[in-house]
């Protein structure tokens, strides 16, 4: 497995007949590898790219303390057959600091996580677009645990014409339900359980769904469990159109992603179940 630096050492790995490209910020869970193994279904090379990216991040210390773990990092990537991990440095990503020209996710990065963290999409959509330019993949894989990153980074791809495919892979979660995070480290024994609000509340609000429901009753279904829950300080808990990532309330029917944040101790978390509003859909995914 190629262990790529510097701009040159990318450059320099042989294309395959077909590159994915699936982008980290590493401390890698079988979140991640679950995107890689999709990658792998889907293309004959894969790079994945490894960067905490700074213009992401709007308070320091959260850049500061996001864990850094390369060596385990590659060593969890080899066995899996990929070709080569990118991880730059910042002076090789951001050579002159903070870009004088960058992309911004418009609407979609003002709203839910956008709204909570101001510039955060910015950033995101930024960081994309110069990894695909270097990486140059026929496709990138992203995950869905991110809902409204997904979103943003379609809407970059086909608002300014990157000729490359977006693929996406399913949640990856632990038994209990808790969403595989790169967070989830810094959770205490008490805490961790107290996060099961956010998976039991979309649980709900899905179940609620598939009886039936109206969207505002799945809704209150999964909020009402999080604001009985303990420790759990809800940001937000809505339904949200998957083509755009505006709000949907009401009488609205069709595929509706519902997503939440939530601050358990110190830890920011977020997660998202697509459900149905309306006539049932074989095709969605069920929390455990
Ligand atoms: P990071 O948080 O490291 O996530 C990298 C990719 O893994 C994203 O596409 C994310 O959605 C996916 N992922 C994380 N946890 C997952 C889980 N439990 N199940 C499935 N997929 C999961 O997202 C970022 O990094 C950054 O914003 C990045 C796109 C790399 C740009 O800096």
């Amino acid at each position: 497995m190629i262990i790529a630096h510097t701009l040159a050492e990318l450059a320099a790995i042989d294309r395959g007949t077909r590159r994915a490209v699936v982008m980290t910020m590493g401390a890698l869970h079988e979140g991640h590898l679950a995107l890689v193994r999709r990658a792998r279904e889907v293309a004959d090379q894969v790079i994945v790219t490894v960067y905490v990216n700074p213009l992401q991040f709007d308070e320091r210390a959260d850049y500061d303390r996001y864990p850094r773990t390369l060596e385990a990092d590659c060593a969890l990537l080899e066995p899996l057959g990929v070709e080569a991990v990118f991880a730059p440095a910042d002076h090789t990503m951001y050579p002159a600091g903070e870009p004088t020209v960058s992309v911004s996710a418009g609407v979609i990065g003002r709203v839910l996580e956008g709204a909570a963290r101001p510039g955060h999409f910015d950033g995101v959509v930024t960081v994309v677009a110069k990894l695909l330019h270097l990486t140059q993949p026929d496709v990138a894989v992203f995950g869905a645990k991110d809902a409204q990153q997904v979103i943003a980074v379609r809407a970059l791809v086909r608002d300014l014409n990157f000729p490359v495919e977006i693929a996406t892979a399913a949640t990856v979660r632990d038994d209990d339900g808790l969403a595989r995070s790169s967070r989830n480290v810094f959770l205490s024994d008490a805490e961790r359980t107290q996060a099961l609000a956010l998976s039991r509340a979309l649980a709900a609000s899905q179940s609620a769904a598939h009886r039936g429901a109206a969207l505002d009753d799945a809704v209150f279904a999964g909020r009402a469990i999080l604001d009985a829950a303990e420790g759990v300080v809800l940001d937000y808990y809505s339904a949200l159109d998957p083509a755009d990532a505006t709000e949907v309330q009401g009488d609205y029917r069709g595929d509706v992603v519902i997503a939440v944040a939530a601050r358990v101790g110190r830890t920011r978390l977020i997660d998202n179940v697509t459900t149905r509003i309306g006539p049932p859909d074989a095709a969605e995914g069920e929390l455990p």
